[in-house]
């Protein structure tokens, strides 16, 4: 048996990074998963993949999760599709650069709609599919910048933590209100996706701009998709039927120091 098998995954952000490698690992163990993206080409060609090697476990679904009726048609396309929703990742995100003097109010903005307000939007509308497929999970994706600061990372910084708290609050009410709906927040490190190419190249590109992000790192390496990703299976799994309100650090000691 699969460490997930029956979870019914709905995946935001799932065209590429570690959206995408949610969605291989889930269905590797047997999940379903919804894979959706505003990039709804890349969403497809995800699923294409994971139904290459596991016939009927994946399906897609064009989503901007800054859109509430994205939401409420991906959703409900999902759950039919599946036969419910019993796992929510919220996963798509953007970074951001910006220190307190030269960042503009539309890219403050711009990242809070993105990476905050969508979790409200789509925690809201998902919570009454969620209790339909009880034992549930809501799996946000956060990041050590929620937890350590950086002077160029203000906006990214005050999303990141806003969802590690808002994880903590909505775990609360679930478990308050009698639900069997866990929710937990995981923080991974810089990651090897295309969300770290400007990062890299600000720091002179190439080997010489990841050398300078892998400095900060204890266990001097980029963590790799997959190292979230065995974060978010055991999540997604009844393994951590007891852990809620957590924060899941994947970052090789960096919050540590
Ligand atoms: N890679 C890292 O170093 C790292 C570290 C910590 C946290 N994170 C977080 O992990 C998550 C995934 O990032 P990634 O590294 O895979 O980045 P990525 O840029 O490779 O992928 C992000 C995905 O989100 C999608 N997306 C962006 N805006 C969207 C919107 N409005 N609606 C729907 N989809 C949208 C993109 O199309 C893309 O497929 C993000 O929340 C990011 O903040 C990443």
């Amino acid at each position: 048996m699969g460490r997930v098998a029956g979870k019914k995954a709905f995946i935001t952000g799932g065209a590429q990074g570690l959206g995408a490698c949610f969605a291989r690992m889930l269905a590797q163990e047997g999940a379903q998963v919804a894979v959706t993206d505003v990039n709804v080409a890349g969403a497809e060609k995800t699923a294409a993949e994971i139904n290459a090697r596991h016939p009927g476990a994946a399906c897609a679904f064009a989503h901007d999760v800054t859109k509430k009726a994205d939401w409420e048609s991906a959703l409900e396309g999902a759950a039919k599709a599946m036969g419910g929703i019993s796992v929510l990742v919220n996963n798509a995100g953007v970074g951001g650069w910006g220190n307190i003097e030269s960042d503009s109010f539309e890219n403050w903005r711009r990242t809070f709609d993105i990476d905050v307000d969508s979790i409200f939007t789509g925690t809201q509308l998902a919570i009454p599919y969620l209790k339909a497929s009880q034992p549930a999970s809501i799996i946000n994706i956060s990041s050590v910048a929620g937890l350590i600061a950086h002077g160029q990372m203000l906006a990214y910084n005050a999303a990141k933590a806003a969802v590690w708290m808002m994880s903590k609050s909505i775990a609360l009410h679930c478990a308050a209100a009698g639900y069997d709906i866990r929710c937990n927040s995981v923080h991974p490190v810089f990651t090897r996706t295309p969300i770290i190419d400007p990062l890299i190249a600000m720091g002179g590109g190439g080997a010489e701009g990841e050398a300078k992000l892998v400095r900060q790192i204890p266990m001097k390496r980029l963590a790799e998709p997959e190292d979230v990703g065995y974060a978010v299976l055991y999540l997604a799994s009844d393994e951590s039927r007891f852990v809620t309100a957590a924060e899941f650090k994947i970052d090789g000691g960096i919050t540590a120091q």
